[in-house]
């Protein structure tokens, strides 16, 4: 696992949205993991900017969102898939049909999570998948204990997570409790990943999932045993690692 610390979040954003970007180069037919939040916004904000100024070409890319809320539908100001259209699929060449994301108002959830996991499969699986982190080291929307062989299901969001995320709701009965994620096993087929994470409030949660050992309360610290996986981080995230020095850049 390569580990990589920028000087601040923007320059870690920077950073991934380059090897996102060289990874689309190589291959134009990349298929994307995306996640949401604010970790990944400065990812995106540059990867508009280099379709726009270094013609970075989107049109044969496909992608699939780790998760959304149950519940809401895709106009819903604080779904997901609203949060990735205005923040980057509106703004580039993607080929709407090639976009992926669950469905949070599903009729039959069950079928759709199955669908999901074969239009990814059907799709070639996912070449590089970005991931955030949660503070209590979820990925996607996997909570502390979920199984490392998880698949794309409804799960049920931790209390901490629905504290979390309170700001973006008008009040506190509106935050969903429910989530429909892509699970931990379906993240670790993924050929390659990439984790980002910037500001203290990550950094315990940073140190538990790369520098203790394995385990499914610290579901991010399953990528310990993903040969692939790419970390890029802020120096504030960063805190917490012991072997930070070894990693630092600029
Ligand atoms: C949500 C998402 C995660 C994301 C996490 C951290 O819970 N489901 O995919 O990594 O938030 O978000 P932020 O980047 O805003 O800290």
């Amino acid at each position: 696992m390569e580990i990589i610390i920028k000087v601040n979040a923007e320059a870690a954003g920077l950073l991934a949205a380059g090897l996102i970007a060289e990874k689309i180069r190589t291959n134009p037919k990349t298929v994307l993991g995306l996640a949401t939040g604010g970790t990944p916004l400065p990812v995106y904000e540059e990867l508009v900017r280099l379709y726009r100024q270094e013609n970075l070409d989107f049109s044969s890319v496909t992608t699939f969102n780790l998760d959304e809320y149950v519940g809401l539908g895709g106009e819903d100001a604080n779904s997901y898939c609203r949060f990735m259209w205005e923040n980057l699929f509106n703004h580039i060449n993607i080929a709407p049909e090639r976009v992926h994301i669950p469905n949070g108002l599903a009729e039959d959830m069950e079928a759709h999570c199955l669908e999901y996991e074969d239009r990814i499969q059907q799709a070639g699986g996912i070449d590089l998948q970005l991931l955030g982190i949660g503070a209590n080291g979820h990925i996607g929307f996997n909570e502390p204990n979920s199984s490392f062989a998880s698949r794309t299901r409804v799960v049920n969001l931790a209390p901490e997570t629905v504290k979390a995320n309170r700001r973006f709701f008008p009040a506190e009965e509106d935050v969903p409790r429910r989530a429909v994620t892509m699970g931990i096993g379906t993240i670790l087929e993924s050929r390659s990943c990439l984790l980002l994470a910037a500001g203290e409030n990550k950094a315990e949660a940073l140190a538990a999932a790369l520098e203790a050992p394995v385990s499914s309360s610290v579901p991010a610290s399953a990528l310990q045993s993903h040969p692939r996986t790419t970390v890029i981080c802020d120096r504030a995230a960063a805190a917490k690692l012991r072997n930070r020095l070894k990693n630092e850049s600029a």
